[in-house]
């Protein structure tokens, strides 16, 4: 009895602590292999290239609001770690996203490009909610980019409710499985899909069990998934995935043509179906 409550006193106050932290100044880490530095919203508020970005079509909210966010450069929050020209940033969000970004996207200096900011959510000035009627909002931290169309930045480059984002060696050496083979071309359709797959699908799902993200299902294994679903069913489910099939709790949003075109749709399937004969063998326990 003694040791129970001892143990609830400690969990009640481990919770409290958690969320007094959470609550009073959230924090985000960045990480290499070598370093680990966390930032906490208290210091970012603080910094003198606080700046305001206003984004004209925001994806948190479907693309339809326009908002206007207090943001630091996030360039300048690698000073310390460094990011080296080859490298891979990987995004983990505390929804289970998780996507890898091009180190070039990050680390491009010319403001006629589209450049990254950390969004940061005020303290007791909450955004608005994702949904109506849910209390999660895209903060306490989001990237947002200036001129997003400067650099074809597309919805899923912008994760929101970010907690650490982590600089790895080049993209072919973390996730060797998802690349086509080598010889092919780089203007060949399924490298070109190859592109597609990176950009807009990666973030949620694995290929090859490669990839960071929890969110969906392994786009190849067991089975990939022009194997069991057609090519016009896999287009639904791209462009409004509850025409395929409805359920309230389903997580993946539709892509309109303005965010993916038919033309890149038909490169990433010639991709899906080359990678169906390119599987990794499954470690079956
Ligand atoms: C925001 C996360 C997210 C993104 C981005 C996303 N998906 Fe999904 N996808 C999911 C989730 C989660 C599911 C499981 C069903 C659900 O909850 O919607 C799913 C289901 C699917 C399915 C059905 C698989 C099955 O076995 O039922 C296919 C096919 C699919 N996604 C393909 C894609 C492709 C191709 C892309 C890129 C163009 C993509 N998805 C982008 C989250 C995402």
């Amino acid at each position: 009895m003694k040791t129970l409550n001892h143990c609830s006193l400690l969990v009640i106050f481990l919770l409290n602590a958690i969320a007094f932290g959470a609550e009073s100044d959230p924090s985000f880490s960045i990480q290499s292999s070598k370093k680990a530095i966390t930032f906490s919203r208290s210091e970012l508020m603080k910094r003198p290239d606080l700046t305001t970005i206003e984004v004209e079509s925001d994806p948190a909210y479907n693309n339809g609001k326009k908002t206007s966010y207090q943001a630091v450069p996030l360039l300048p929050l690698f000073d310390s770690i460094g990011v080296p020209a080859d490298s891979t940033i990987q995004f983990h969000c505390l929804d289970g996203f998780s996507a890898p970004l091009d180190g070039e996207l990050l680390l491009n200096r010319n403001p006629k490009f589209s450049m990254p900011y950390l969004a940061i959510e005020p303290k007791g000035a909450k955004w608005p909610p994702l949904k109506p009627g849910n209390a999660a909002t895209p903060g306490p931290f989001y990237i947002i980019w200036s001129n997003p169309k400067a650099s074809g930045i597309g919805q899923e480059q912008w994760p929101y409710q970010l907690s650490s984002l982590e600089v790895k060696p080049s993209l072919r050496e973390t996730f060797p499985a998802i690349f086509p083979e080598k010889a092919l071309a780089a203007s060949h359709p399924v490298n070109l899909g190859f592109k597609v797959f990176q950009k807009n699908c990666f973030s949620c799902h694995t290929l090859n069990l490669q990839g960071e993200s929890k969110m969906g299902p392994d786009l190849n294994v067991p089975m990939n998934i022009s194997e069991y679903l057609t090519l016009a069913a896999i287009r639904l489910q791209i462009r409004d995935p509850q025409k395929l099939r409805t359920w309230p709790e389903a997580k993946m949003k539709g892509f309109s043509k303005e965010a993916l075109s038919d033309a890149d749709i038909e490169k990433l399937l010639a991709y899906i179906k080359y990678m169906a004969k390119k599987k990794v063998a499954l470690l079956v326990k």
